[in-house]
């Protein structure tokens, strides 16, 4: 699959953007265990804008994730153009790499966003959402992408007509969730539509499948089934980021991986708050591993206590022993696989 020049092999296998969990560390994890992309949390148009510090670093990535794509939201034409001029200037404007790929956000279904005409809120605007396109498209030199749901609600599943029209503003690629915004994340994800927009034979940009893709065999049936170029995985990666792993090795062998033991899913416990330290600090680095943190070792016996200092303490050198302390004790037991659906 290639996005602009960017190539990404067969069958590739990408991070979802997640607000609160994507962030840098957990996208270089992801990179190391298979992800062949990844995209940074949405980030609101109106906040880069006005330069609001919290937007502006969002923005800021390294060369390790890449290829990244920074995603933008929002609503207003101008602003959104502005925003994406931003990200093509990624590196000068917050530092770091900047990005490969600039993706707009018309799937986000939570009220305060979609209710004001973002996100998904688009869907209802399919005018507007094409116009901006097509505006960004036309304002930026890096590819464009754009991530979006089925419709607005059972009733205006309009993707397959919506997928043409956006692909005519020129986008390099589209991600669809098989979902309408009035399901929020609720029933289960419908493939069908994603494969009919995958076999429009209009249709020549690479389509990328999403929803409920939690485990090697689920990514292998999205492939094999809707004949998708790509597929994003987001809530089974939580807690869990060497799916990637587990889910290149079975499409390559045919072969399931055996489930990772509980060293090593400390090692990469540690390997991500090094990284969370490193890139924001022992104040927040600690802060915004705690969610993280508690999502590795679902279904140990007797691991309450342990896991409420996972989430409480402050001191890295604490965790650090903390986890040591993990592979100690548990080191021989048999977790659960992640539950995705904690997040
Ligand atoms: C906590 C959380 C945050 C999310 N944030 C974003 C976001 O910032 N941008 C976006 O396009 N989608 C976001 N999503 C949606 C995911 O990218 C993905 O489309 C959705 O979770 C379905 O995929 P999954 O079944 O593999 O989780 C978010 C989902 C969750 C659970």
């Amino acid at each position: 699959m290639v996005i602009g020049d960017i190539d990404l092999g067969e069958k590739p296998v990408l991070l979802a953007p997640m607000e609160d969990v994507t962030d840098a560390s957990f996208r270089i994890l992801c990179r190391e265990q298979g992800a062949d992309m990844v995209y940074t949390e949405f980030i609101p148009s109106d906040g880069l804008i006005r330069d609001a510090v919290k937007a502006i670093d969002k923005m800021k990535t390294s060369e390790e994730e890449s290829p990244v794509a920074i995603q933008i939201y929002g609503n207003n034409p101008e602003a959104m153009v502005e925003a994406a001029k931003m990200a093509d200037n990624a590196a000068e404007i917050a530092g770091g790499h900047g990005c490969d790929v600039i993706d707009i956000n018309f799937g986000c279904p939570v009220s305060k966003i979609a209710g004001r005409g973002a996100g998904s809120g688009m869907m209802r605007e399919p005018d507007k959402m094409v116009m901006i396109t097509k505006m960004i498209v036309d304002a930026v030199k890096k590819p464009v992408t754009v991530k979006t749901r089925l419709g607005w609600d059972e009733n205006s599943k309009i993707i397959v007509e919506l997928a043409e029209r956006l692909q005519d503003t020129g986008i390099k690629a589209l991600t669809i969730h098989g979902r309408t915004r009035c399901q929020m994340y609720k029933g289960e994800a419908d493939w069908t539509l994603i494969g009919e927009v995958k076999n429009n034979p209009r249709m020549h940009i690479p389509i990328i499948g999403n929803g409920d893709i939690t485990s090697a065999q689920k990514a292998a049936e999205a492939f094999d089934r809707y004949g998708v170029d790509g597929i994003m995985v987001g809530r089974a990666s939580f807690g869990h980021p060497w799916i990637f792993k587990e889910i290149k090795h079975y499409l390559a062998t045919g072969e399931e991986l055996p489930p990772l033991g509980v060293r090593e899913r400390v090692e990469l416990a540690k390997r991500q708050l090094e990284l969370s330290l490193n890139l924001k600090g022992p104040v927040r680095g600690v802060f915004e591993m705690r969610r993280h943190l508690s999502c590795y070792f679902k279904g140990l016996p007797d691991f309450k206590e342990t896991r409420m200092k996972l989430v409480t303490l402050t001191d890295p050198q604490e965790l650090r022993d903390t986890l040591t302390y993990v592979a100690q004790t548990w080191g021989d037991s048999s977790p659960e696989p992640a539950n995705v659906y904690g997040v």
